[in-house]
Order: structure tokens, then sequence, then C-alpha cells
């Protein structure tokens, strides 16, 4: 059987909802995309096994709709979309498989950009873009996105710092990071450059001795973090992290990290407020890897890199400065601002 593509009713909201199946290659796929209002959809392919097709129309619907904020706070014009294939990335992946989701992107005749997410390797990107124009964050062009990430991070905290602490000096500044991973180690490593004072966690013993060797920082047991007298708090690893119980024991001012979701609910964001936590919504700080992604896609240099990443920082000033006047969670100033630069 070849590649079929059904249109799936699309949620209110959002622009299309596609399955693509073939059954030759073992590909099951839905690529969702929700706005483009301000330039084709992008945003990466994750797999995973999902429990029934209802859980991945809720995901990649989800991750759909967070690229069109992430995009458009990052100044880029490119709308929001993701595709999700249900499998498991360890068992089921095939080169064919990819092959065969390539030729479900190029279908779409570029309304639609892909690149890596989770369970999808750069290789397996390769193998789609044997069948498609339309796939990116392939190697020996914009390569790892997560460098670019973390410097996003780390300017926006900067950004963050001035605001909570009075100066964007980080030098004495106790900042804790959660997951030293591809963004976190990176992330630490221009702290510490920055003289900050590292308290880091993972469930990597080598990734905590290279932390602790290369930046003499303290490392501490996953299940001791919202323990520790912290000025900065930045999550680097899983989403969810921060709900009523963490919110309550946290003792950062700031929060400003990588991972994506931070907030368990959108309640939490009003509860951070009440305590007096500064938070920096992740899809507006963590936006370095699509732009880095995004300069692939324009044929753009590391320039035009920089140039976003210092546009980011400085929405992220203007987002702090109209939270602080208005008395509301930035999260909901940075919805607003999107919203804004959709309507125009
Ligand atoms: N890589 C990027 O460019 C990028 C871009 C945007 C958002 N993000 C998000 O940033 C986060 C980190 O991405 P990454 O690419 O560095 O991932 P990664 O997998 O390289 O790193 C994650 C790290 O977190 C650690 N970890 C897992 N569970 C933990 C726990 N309970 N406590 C402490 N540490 C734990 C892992 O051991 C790993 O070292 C993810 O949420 C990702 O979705 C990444």
């Amino acid at each position: 059987m070849a590649l079929s593509l059904t249109e799936l009713e699309r949620p209110e909201g959002f622009e299309r909802l596609v399955l693509a199946e073939d059954a030759d290659a073992g590909l099951r796929a839905l690529i969702c995309l929700h706005s483009t209002v301000l330039g084709p959809a992008a945003g990466g392919c994750r797999m995973w096994p999902y429990g029934s097709d209802a859980d991945a129309i809720h995901d990649v619907t989800r991750l759909a709709r967070g690229m069109t904020y992430k995009n458009a706070m990052a100044g880029l014009d490119l709308g929001g979309g993701k595709s999700v294939i249900i499998g498991d990335a360890r068992r089921d992946k095939t080169p064919a498989m990819m092959r065969a989701f390539g030729r479900a992107v190029q279908s779409l005749g570029g309304r639609y950009w892909t690149a890596e997410d989770v369970g999808i390797s750069t290789e397996d990107m390769a193998h789609a873009a044997e069948e498609t124009r339309f796939a990116v964050g392939l190697s020996g062009a914009s390569g790892d996105p997560s460098p670019w990430t973390a410097e996003g991070v780390f300017r926006c905290l900067k950004v963050g710092a001035a605001h909570v602490f009075g100066q964007d000096d980080l030098s004495g500044r106790r900042v804790l990071v959660q997951g030293l991973g591809h963004v976190g180690m990176s992330l630490a490593d221009k702290l510490h450059g920055a003289g900050a004072k590292l308290i880091v966690t993972d469930i990597h013993a080598d990734a905590l001795a290279e932390a602790e060797a290369r930046f003499g920082a303290t490392v501490i047991a996953p299940d001791q973090v919202f323990e520790q007298a912290v000025d900065i708090f930045a999550p680097c690893a899983l989403g969810g992290v921060l709900d009523a119980d963490s919110v309550g024991r946290l003792q950062a001012r700031l929060v400003c990290g990588a991972a994506n979701n931070q907030l368990a609910t959108d309640e939490v964001a009003d509860l951070l407020v009440e305590r007096g936590i500064t938070y920096l919504p992740d899809y507006v700080v963590n936006a370095g890897g699509i732009i880095s992604v995004a300069s692939e896609i324009h044929g753009k240099p590391d320039g035009w890199r920089l140039e976003r990443l210092t546009a980011i920082a400085g929405r992220v000033d203007e987002m702090l400065a109209r939270a602080r006047a208005e008395g509301q969670p930035t999260t909901r100033i940075a919805d607003q601002m999107v919203e804004a630069m959709l309507r125009a």
C-alpha cells in the first residue's frame, strides 16, 4: 500500500490535521498545522508509543499550538506545526518509515517544515530529507540547535536578573541548573563564565562529575531541588516541574530555563506571582533552537541567529515591564503579545 493522507476533523482554531499512513513502511503519523498566519508552519517530529490515537492527537495539537507562540515571539516568519509518528522509536523506526514520513511532509507542498524532536535523530531526518526538501536540522547544515537554545536562555536570564535583582551581573548569584544535558551543560558553562555559583542536579552521575570538575558546581540529589536556598532556578530537564507543591517550596526569586512546559497547569502562573517569584515563560526563552533551525530554512548566516536572540531578550524586557505595571503573570503578557502579533 502506498502512502495515504487523510484529512481529519480539525480542532477549533487549527488549520489542518492530517493522518499519514503507509502500511508497507509501517508509518502511522499525524501532522498538525496550527497556524500559517506568519509563514509556513515549522516544528519538530516526535516519535512516541502513544496509547491511543486520541493521545497522539492531544499531543500533536498541543505541541503545534505551542510552536505558533514560540515562533511568533522569536520574530520568525514561521507559523506553528508539529508532527508525531506513532510507535516505539527504539523498536519500530526504520529508514523506510522515515522516507515515507518525508513523502508525507513533501505532499504538503512546503506548508510544514519538520526537524528532530524526541525520538528522532539527525540521521532519521536525513532519511526523511531523501524524499522532501522541507526537512531541516540536518548535520552539515544548521546542526545541533542546543547551544543556541542555551545562549538564548542565558541572555534572557540576565534580563530577568536585571529586573529582579536590579543588576544583570551574575557574579556570586546562586543558580540551580536542573538537568545537565545538551542545553543544561552549555548553560552551566555560560553561567560559570559569568561568575555564578552553580548548584546542579541530574540523574546521570557522569554529567554531575563533569559539572563538578569544570565549574566547581555543588551537586545535589534530584529530589532536593526545592529545598535549596538559591537566587535563580533554571529547569533544563523535564516539563511539569512547577506545581502547587514545588512552587510552595521554591526559594528562588527568578525562574528561567530551557525545559518545555515547565508549569504543570496554567494556575501555577498565579501562584508564582503570589510568592513573588518571577517566571520567564519557557516558550519565550528557549526559542534559540528554532531560531537556529529557521536560519537553515531561510539560508541565513550566524549573525542572523544572534540578531534574533538579542531580539528575544528585548521582548523579555518588555514583557517583564508590562507584567510588573499590570500586576499580571508573565505567561499572560507573553500570550497577549503573541496574539497581538497574530492579529496584526
Ligand atoms: N535541545 C534544544 O535545543 C531544546 C530547545 C527547546 C527546548 N528544549 C527543552 O529543554 C530541555 C532539555 O533539553 P536537552 O536537549 O538538553 O535534553 P537532554 O535529554 O540532552 O538533557 C536532559 C537532561 O536532564 C536530565 N534529567 C532527566 N530527568 C531528570 C530529573 N528528574 N532530575 C534531574 N535531571 C534529569 C537527563 O539526565 C539529561 O541530562 C527539554 O525539556 C527540552 O524539551 C530543548
